[in-house]
């Protein structure tokens, strides 16, 4: 994360001549910014093309931010690699990169540009914050040099890091892990914040620590995020993270619909606020939207979940001798197929049971709906331990096709209520409307731990989803996959 408290520092100054004391909301904004990319090439452009590339994506940067102060936002967050995009190889990144002074340093990069020279980035971030009184929140990578003196100084003789990441997504080889990962937190008149970037989000360190331990009330989430349908795509995801951690998140994704990277978002613990989901034009997009400080002293707070609570008093729904299994995302999900226009299911896998109440508007012929359940390890592209409860609609009338991607539905639902055995307390709620729509005001989860409709579903149902992460079992061997059973499509 670029020198963000350096920027602080920078703004600090001038917002706490407007207002010393505590505020009960303030406005947010985000900012999902199309990079303009350099040439692909693995060969390291000059450091005066490097500066002219970045200048071009901080011209756009810079018109968001006056235009978000303009709008009276206090705060304002830019995606991951904005400034210069993804596209690199180690040396190919270099000359984008700047040395970024410990937080601890109390520097103005824009009223004291020479100190840790040369940083012109830095410095006009800095400027742009400053000018405008407000909260600029940027990414770009950071170099240190090291020796020999270091045995575990790379070849090269530097450490770049893409600043605050502890997760670094597979593949992003232009950059080295922190040798301890590092927690960001930082105090303002609304309220404690707290910073991670991208792929942190699906696991403890740092996500759940400043959560959880460090008590933020907001999260500031710079992300370069490509979508991955059933339960992966960025604002259905984002958004359930922030319900079920209970904060404020503000998320930031990089835009670039080749690449299926788009939504953003500024999301409360009761619902969005605001979000953009755009996969038709290359367009960037300004959200503001209003936020309290403290969430959880407002009273649309959500209540604490028991989420043993409702289950331990259901016993199995009506057995069925239907379970089939399918795959999502390299998971082997048991599913069992929603026949009816209503009724309630059940679907197990290890210790995960799923409950479903569910009624229909009607129950089309077109269109089919199946309860799943998974308990596991996933291993592909990161190693994360799930609880999986969903409701889902299928690609196709084909059941094979349950849990490829579908992005739209036609069938309405009167009701909905989706409960499970969870061994975790983390569990982030997921309902996602047809076309990527998401449902705020519309559902909740119960203090019994039920996912619920509050009102009948204004859109048709894409998928219902709760999404365990139990964290304590991510380093765990792999267990065998239990085996796909070779005759249950009942067509
Ligand atoms: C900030 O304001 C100063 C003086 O008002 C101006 O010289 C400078 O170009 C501005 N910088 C930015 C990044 O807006
Ligand atoms: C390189 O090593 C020497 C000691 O051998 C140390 O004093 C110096 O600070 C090191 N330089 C860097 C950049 O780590
Ligand atoms: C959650 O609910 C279960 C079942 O009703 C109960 O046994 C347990 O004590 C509850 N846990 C907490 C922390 O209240
Ligand atoms: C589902 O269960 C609820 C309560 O447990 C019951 O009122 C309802 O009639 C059931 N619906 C069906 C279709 O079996």
């Amino acid at each position: 994360m670029l020198a963000f408290q350096s920027l602080v520092q920078g703004t600090v100054l001038a917002l706490s001549v407007l207002q010393a004391v505590a505020w009960d909301s303030f406005t947010a904004a985000v900012y999902e910014h199309s990079v303009i990319l350099p040439a692909l090439t693995d060969e390291p452009p000059s450091p005066d093309d490097a500066l002219a590339l970045m200048n071009k994506n901080m011209d756009v940067l810079e018109g968001a931010i006056k235009e978000a102060a303009r709008q009276g936002a206090h705060i304002i967050v830019t995606p991951e690699d904005g400034i210069y995009g993804w596209r690199f190889t180690r040396e190919a990144i270099y000359p984008y990169l700047e040395d970024i002074p410990d937080p601890e340093v109390n520097w103005i990069p824009c009223t004291d540009p020479k100190r840790f020279a040369p940083a012109p980035v830095q410095e006009r971030l800095s400027c742009m914050a400053r000018n405008n009184s407000i909260y600029v929140v940027a990414n770009m990578g950071d170099k240190k040099l090291c020796n020999s003196s270091d045995p575990s100084c790379p070849s090269d003789g530097r450490y770049q890091y893409n600043t605050d990441v502890y997760n670094l997504f597979r593949g992003e080889t232009q950059f080295n892990f922190p040798k301890e990962p590092e927690t960001v937190t930082f105090e303002t008149p609304f309220g404690k914040f707290g910073i991670f970037t991208c792929f942190d989000i699906l696991f403890h360190d740092p996500a759940v620590v400043l959560v959880s331990k460090l008590q933020v009330d907001t999260v500031l989430f710079p992300t370069a995020w490509m979508n991955v349908l059933p339960f992966l795509t960025a604002v259905e995801f984002h958004s359930a993270w922030a319900m079920g951690m209970g904060v404020n998140l503000l998320s930031a994704n990089t835009h670039n619909v080749g690449l299926a990277m788009t939504g953003s978002g500024i999301y409360a613990p009761d619902g969005a606020r605001a979000y953009y989901y755009n996969m038709k034009t290359e367009d960037g997009h300004l959200l503001v939207a209003e936020l309290s400080s403290h969430p959880c002293l407002s009273p649309a707070y959500p209540p604490a979940v028991n989420w043993s609570s409702y289950v331990s008093s259901v016993k199995r729904f009506s057995p069925n001798d239907h379970d089939f299994s399918g795959l999502i995302f390299h998971d082997r999900f048991t599913f069992t197929e929603l026949t009816k226009s209503e009724g309630n299911l059940t679907v197990c896998q290890k210790d995960l049971c799923c409950h479903l109440s569910y009624k229909m508007a009607g129950k089309r012929e077109d269109e089919f709906y199946v309860l799943g359940a998974f308990d596991g390890l996933h291993v592909v592209e990161g190693q994360y331990y799930l609880q999986i409860c969903t409701l889902l609609k299928c690609k196709s009338t084909d059941l094979k096709s349950c849990g490829q991607p579908v992005e739209a539905a036609q069938t309405k639902f009167d009701m909905f209520s989706l409960s499970g055995t969870f061994g975790t307390d983390y569990v982030f709620p997921e309902v996602l409307y047809s076309g990527v729509h998401l449902a705020p005001g519309e559902f909740e989860v119960s203090s019994d731990g039920r996912l619920i409709s509050k009102i009948g579903p204004t859109k048709p149902i894409v998928t219902v989803t709760l999404f365990g992460r139990w964290y304590e079992k991510d380093h765990l061997k792999q267990d065998p996959q239990p085996p796909a059973s070779p005759c249950c499509y009942h067509n």
